[in-house]
């Protein structure tokens, strides 16, 4: 480790001195530790909660073939390779019928379900066993010298004030981070977009009603989905309205919801049980432009967050990583600022195409409060070309695998 720690002229202010100091310690701050480590670059990671609060979230789990990729480059893939399952397709249900796009046929590429919980495990772990530092219950984390010629990290840890010193400042620190927050509001602009609905998640330890497959269901009750983390553990969705608590929906309530938004084949292969997790997500769309202020990098949901319904949101932020540490790598082991210099143009070009496809998805899957009998119309006109059509088929088939680097 190249940080030293150091007491500082200031009474009791520790000193710390790396190359990159990283925000958050969810999949994108691991990830970019992982990757900067194995090109020797030095950095230091400060998290707001514990280890185990981290590890306690679930999210989703759909990887596109870079995202696998890029784990694998990273040096974190080989449980990924044993464990994960391989998705050739979706099926997309609606009309009470269930279509198959074959996702594999139509792109010759897959995709992969494998937790992000177990991504930040996988990455937790490779941390760990290389010795790299990770501050956890870090607080009071506030940003300085964005602009200037050098740029610091002020934070409490275990009591103790401490100041990282560094070139650049990543921050990977979620959407209610305190980095995009540190950007001059004028300088900031922000595109948002809130849906009028959330979804309830449940887990449950059952065989998936599709273990090769995503189901998206469009239905007058609403969207459902039928997803899995293995082939003993399985993830299900309905979507309600905004105003929705968790209490409101029993184990009983939500089988019953899932299985009338389905169709009658894929309805009959459901096996419920008891939820081991369940929680409502609201749906927003959302990008913070530009993604580099002065020497901070933006990366995954502190920049941007999508609505889950393309399985875009883990992919982003790992694409966003997978350019930031390359632009690191450049400015660091080759002296050129090209790349650092156009990150935020390169990043955004690749996260619009995930925000459209997201609100794209969103918007045909979901039923909307105000939609109109000529809008129900269009949706049905809309799920008919994408299920008969080859081109609009790999066309979805395209994004939903991951578009090329
Ligand atoms: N100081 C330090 N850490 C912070 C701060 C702060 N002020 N604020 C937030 N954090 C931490 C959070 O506790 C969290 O662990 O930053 C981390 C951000 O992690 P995520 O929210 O998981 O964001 P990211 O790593 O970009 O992952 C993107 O998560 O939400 C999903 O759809 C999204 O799958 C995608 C992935
Ligand atoms: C999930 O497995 O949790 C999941 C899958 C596909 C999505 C969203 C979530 O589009």
């Amino acid at each position: 480790m190249l940080a030293d720690l150091a007491t500082s002229a200031h009474a009791a202010e520790f000193i710390m001195r790396t190359q990159v100091a990283i925000i958050g310690a969810g999949p994108s701050g691991l990830l970019l530790g992982q990757l900067l480590h194995r090109a020797g670059i030095d950095a230091v990671i400060v998290e707001r909660q514990s280890g185990e609060h981290v590890l306690s979230r679930i999210r989703a789990g759909i990887l596109e073939q870079t995202t696998v990729d890029t784990l694998h480059a990273a040096g974190v893939g080989e449980r990924l390779a044993r464990e994960s399952i391989v998705h050739a397709g979706i099926n997309i249900v609606y009309d009470n019928q269930h279509h198959h796009i074959d996702v594999r046929a139509l792109t010759g590429a897959v995709v992969t379900a494998y937790g992000q919980t177990e991504i930040t495990k996988d990455l937790m772990d490779a941390r760990a066993a290389a010795g790299l530092p990770t501050l956890y219950e870090a607080s009071d984390v506030r940003l300085e010298g964005l602009t200037g010629t050098q740029a610091a990290v002020q934070l409490t840890h275990q009591g103790q004030a401490l100041r990282i010193d560094c070139d650049f400042i990543a921050g990977c620190d979620g959407f209610h981070g305190v980095s995009r927050r540190s950007i001059p509001p004028e300088q900031l602009h922000e595109f948002d977009r809130a849906y009028p609905f959330g979804w309830v998640g449940v887990l449950a330890a059952v065989p998936p009603v599709s273990p090769h497959a995503v189901t998206y269901a469009h239905h007058q009750r609403g969207f459902a989905l039928c997803s899995m983390r293995s082939l003993t553990l399985s993830r299900y969705y309905v979507q309600c309205p905004i105003s929705d608590r968790v209490e409101d929906w029993s184990d009983a309530r939500f089988w019953d919801e899932l299985a009338a938004r389905l169709d009658p084949a894929t309805a009959g292969a459901l096996i419920t049980g008891a939820s081991i997790e369940k929680s409502i997500a609201p749906l927003r769309s959302y990008v913070a432009e530009p993604m580099r202020w002065g020497r901070l990098f933006l990366a995954g949901d502190a920049a941007h967050i999508v609505p889950p319904t393309g399985a875009k949101g883990l992919n982003s932020a790992v694409s966003d990583v997978r350019l930031l540490a390359q632009s690191l790598a450049e400015h660091f082991l080759e002296h050129s600022d090209a790349a650092i210099d156009h990150y935020s143009q390169r990043a955004l070009r690749r996260v619009w195409k995930a925000e459209r496809f997201s609100w794209w998805a969103t918007s045909l899957l979901h039923t909307f409060p105000d939609t109109d009998a000529f809008g129900r119309r269009m949706q049905e006109a809309e799920l008919d070309t994408l299920t008969s059509s080859e081109s609009a088929s790999r066309s979805f088939a395209e994004h939903y695998a991951g578009l090329a680097f």
